[in-house]
Formats: C-alpha cells, structure tokens, sequence
C-alpha cells in the first residue's frame, strides 16, 4: 500500500492532500521534480538525484525549501509508512502559491512540497524488451531541467502508445536526443553511443550507472550525436529511467533492431546494473 503522501510538512493520506488553485505549479506549471528508484528500501543513488534537484530549482530561482539532511529523513519517512520494499518515490517542488494568477513575481513565495511513492514494478530476474516509434522531439530548448510542465512529453508518450509502441524516440532535425521518458543508447560493433549531454536531454541518473557500468567493463563509450540512419541501423538500442532501468528496443516502428533479440551488450550491462544495485544494498 502506498497511500501515505508527505505534503508541506504534513504525512497525510494520498486522498486527501489538496493544494490551493493559486499554487503556481497548477497555473503556470513553475515547478520541478524528481523521481527516485528505492531497492529493498534503500534509495538508489539519492546524492545523484538530490543534487540534480538542487541544479533545477537553481534553474528556476526557486528555494531549496529543505537541506540534504531533511531531504533524506522525509524520503526515508515515506518509504517506512508506505511499506518499504521496491518503490519508485517522486518529489515535486513548486514555486509556491500566488495572491492572484500573475506570470511575474513569486519571490518570496514558500514552495510546494508534494513527495509520494508508488510501486516499483521491476522484474530483476528478465529483461524487459519495448518497442519504439520515431517522431520529432516538440519539445522546449531546456530539457535539463525536470520541469513538471510534460505536456509535450505526454502527448509523445501517448502517441506512441496509440501506436502499440511501449516508448517514443525523439530526433530535433534528424538528430537523436531521447525517449520521451528516459535516455537512450545504441551499440554497433560492440561499441557503445548515447548522445552528449546538452539542454536538449534531461542528465538521467541511471544514464550515468550505465556508462560508468560500461567503462569499468572496458566498452568503449562515446557520448556524440546519433543520426537516425545510426539508429536504426545499430546492432542494439536500449533506454534508460530510473523506473525501466536498461530495457532493450528490439523494433523502430518497422524496422527490426539487430535480429530483433536482447542483445549481448545489454544483457551484460542489465546484468552488471543488478550486481551493483545489490553490493549498495548490502552496504
Ligand atoms: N523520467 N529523459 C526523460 C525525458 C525522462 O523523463 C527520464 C526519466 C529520463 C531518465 O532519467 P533518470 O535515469 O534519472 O530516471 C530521461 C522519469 C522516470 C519520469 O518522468 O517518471
């Protein structure tokens, strides 16, 4: 059960949190947030998550209305009244609620504070393959900062579903930038690529588990631009979130990916993320 919410200061039952209709994040979506994987209770690589939460909120001049310190006794709060176990905990901070709806001001608002979990449905034991549809990234030019405003975002991911797709990959003018909800990788000839870290992509947290995994596995790692002919003609593509971890993309719309099976690259990668997962729980 995961019905337990921590809002501004306040455990309270998921039904019944409520926020004002002047909060700016409901008008102007003025706010950030952060999604963290948690493993047998334990958050995963929360220093990581917590100091890119810190990097969006600078983004926006909202303030950190909280210190690392507090930050990990609301989290660890949660986890303990949510049941423990495998969640996903999200974290959505927002400038704070308004005297009236106005673009400009909020300087001295205090922020929003919403922190909820939900299940974490991982299969550890099989890789899970998706299948991916193209289209052209509509998004905005700061896609660095989690912001909560997803509306380009969801209506990807939705087209893509309509599509019987499990994920949309996005290009800006041929040139791939990421998943709508997670980021991506190609292999060819046993080499690995994943484009460059810009405003165009969100700096995933488990994009950098993975390309530490597969340094220290002796793969070459190049971090540039991808074309869409790279893409689609790699011998594997995977994406990566903190709540799909390495998932393979066995189909681009038509085009089979390799010969359309979990590639080697991936299973040792999927494989060397499950071991390292587990020598951080043990710790
Ligand atoms: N999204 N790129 C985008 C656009 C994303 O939305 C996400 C994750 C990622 C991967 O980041 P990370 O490895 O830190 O999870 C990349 C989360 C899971 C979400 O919106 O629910």
């Amino acid at each position: 059960m995961t019905d337990t919410v921590y809002l501004n200061g306040e455990l309270i039952a998921k039904n019944q949190a409520k926020i004002s209709i002047l909060d700016r994040g409901f008008l102007f979506s003025d706010g950030i947030y952060e999604v963290i994987p948690v493993y047998s209770s334990a958050p995963f690589r929360l220093e990581q998550h917590l100091s890119r939460l810190q990097y969006c909120l600078d983004q926006l001049s909202i303030p950190n209305p909280h210190s690392n310190i507090e930050w990990k006794n609301i989290i660890r709060t949660l986890i303990e009244r949510n049941g423990g176990g495998h969640l996903s905990i999200y974290m959505h901070i927002t400038r704070g609620v308004g005297l009236d709806r106005n673009h400009i001001g909020g300087e001295s608002l205090s922020p929003t504070v919403l922190v909820m979990a939900s299940p974490l449905t991982i299969n550890e034991q099989a890789i899970q393959t998706t299948t991916a549809t193209l289209l052209e990234d509509t998004r905005w030019h700061h896609c660095d900062i989690k912001s909560v405003a997803l509306l380009s975002n969801v209506m990807l991911r939705n087209q893509a579903e309509q599509l019987g797709h499990g994920e949309a990959l996005l290009h800006r003018n041929g040139v791939i930038t990421e998943g709508s909800t997670s980021n991506i990788f190609i292999v060819k000839h046993r080499e690995v690529y994943t484009p460059k870290q810009s405003n165009l992509i969100l700096g995933g947290i488990t994009r950098d588990v993975i390309i530490e995994l597969a340094e220290n596995a002796g793969l070459r790692l190049h971090q540039e631009n991808i074309s869409k002919e790279q893409l689609l003609n790699a011998d594997e593509v995977w994406i990566s979130s903190s709540t799909r971890e390495i998932s393979p993309v066995t189909q681009i719309d038509d085009k089979i990916i390799g010969n359309g099976e979990i590639g080697p690259v991936a299973k040792a990668l999927h494989s060397e993320f499950q071991t390292f997962k587990k020598s951080l729980i043990q710790d």
